[in-house]
């Protein structure tokens, strides 16, 4: 019997909260069929997001996930990192050992190609947790990929949170924002979860003792990530701990009654110096511009955390 897993490719510049979101699609194989994990300049540069993209498969246990290479800076600017949030290896917290299994000779641009024309029409969805720059190369280097992909599911932007990088742009969507215009303007059915929804995702003292409570070196894991990470945002939102946003990707793949939102227009600035990377999402319908894509407002965060607890058990 064919497998009812939904095909899926994960494009990530872990970060703490990228190799959560990849842990708990690993761990889901009844529901998450992960192609290859494709890694992207972020949080971190490209030399340390590809090689953490394999730490985290090890720590999954499944060593045979194809990781790749993709891009190692935006499409027209010079890369931002955010390693004052993730610390200077991007994966900070645990001690967790250097990776075995082997990065792909292949470009994760021509893989991520190669594997839509390959596949049946309508059956990969993407799932970007970094800079878009990987889909947007693709999409500009492959034109006829864009409607044989079945969706993408990405973290990035914001309306009421309205930015973390800077007081008007979120991280992803900052770093390379001709990237985001490119694939927002591409017609691909998209799905937002904006820091709307991922600040509401929050890590709290209960929620990370219960995954230290698995007892197991992932549960562990990622008890000691957000830990680590959770210095940052406590200090400046003084929330109650690490906001999973990149989770909120894989999660929403898995269980998406848990999430809702509203099918809007989505635009992204990348004049003005002053709100670059803005996402103008018409959460209020007060233009005539088209709907592009789902933006989601709000989640079940307990529901999502048991998910978590419970997948991430599994490894
Ligand atoms: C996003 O930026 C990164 O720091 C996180 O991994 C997440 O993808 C949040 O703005
Ligand atoms: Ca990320």
């Amino acid at each position: 019997m064919a497998s009812l897993a939904r095909k899926i490719i994960i494009d990530t510049d872990p970060g703490q909260d990228d190799a959560v979101a990849i842990l708990l699609a690993l761990a889901s194989p009844e529901d998450l069929d992960v192609l290859g994990i494709t890694a992207v300049a972020g949080n971190v540069p490209l030399d340390l997001t590809q090689k953490n993209a394999r730490i985290i498969c090890e720590l999954a246990g499944k060593a045979d996930v194809k990781v790749f290479a993709g891009c190692d800076r935006p499409l027209g600017r010079d890369l931002v990192t955010a390693e004052h949030v993730h610390g200077k290896t991007g994966l900070d917290g645990p001690d967790l050992p250097d990776p075995k299994m082997p990065l792909q000779g292949q470009h994760a641009v021509d893989f991520i190609i190669d594997t839509l024309r390959a596949e049946r029409s309508g059956t990969v969805t993407l799932c970007p947790l970094g800079p878009l720059t990987n889909i947007a190369t693709a999409l500009q280097k492959a034109p006829d990929i864009a409607q044989r992909i079945q969706q993408i599911v990405l973290m990035g932007g914001a309306y009421f949170e309205v930015g973390n990088i800077t007081p008007t742009a979120e991280f992803n969507i900052y770093v390379d924002p001709e990237a985001a215009d490119i694939t927002f303007k591409s017609g691909i059915d998209i799905v937002v979860m904006p820091l709307d929804v991922t600040h509401k995702a929050l890590v709290t003292r209960a929620r990370n003792d219960a995954f230290r409570d698995l007892g197991t070196p992932a549960g562990i894991a990622v008890a000691q990530m957000t830990d680590f990470f959770e210095r940052f945002d406590k200090e400046k939102y003084g929330s109650a701990g690490a906001p999973l946003h990149d989770p909120c990707v894989t999660a929403y793949l898995i269980k998406p009654e848990l999430f809702t939102g509203r099918h809007v227009n989505v635009e992204i600035e990348t004049q003005s110096e002053l709100t670059l990377g803005m996402t103008v999402a018409d959460w209020w319908g007060v233009t005539d511009r088209a709907p592009n894509a789902t933006f989601i407002g709000d989640l079940d965060a307990d529901g999502f955390f048991a998910l978590l607890a419970e997948r991430i058990g599994r490894l």
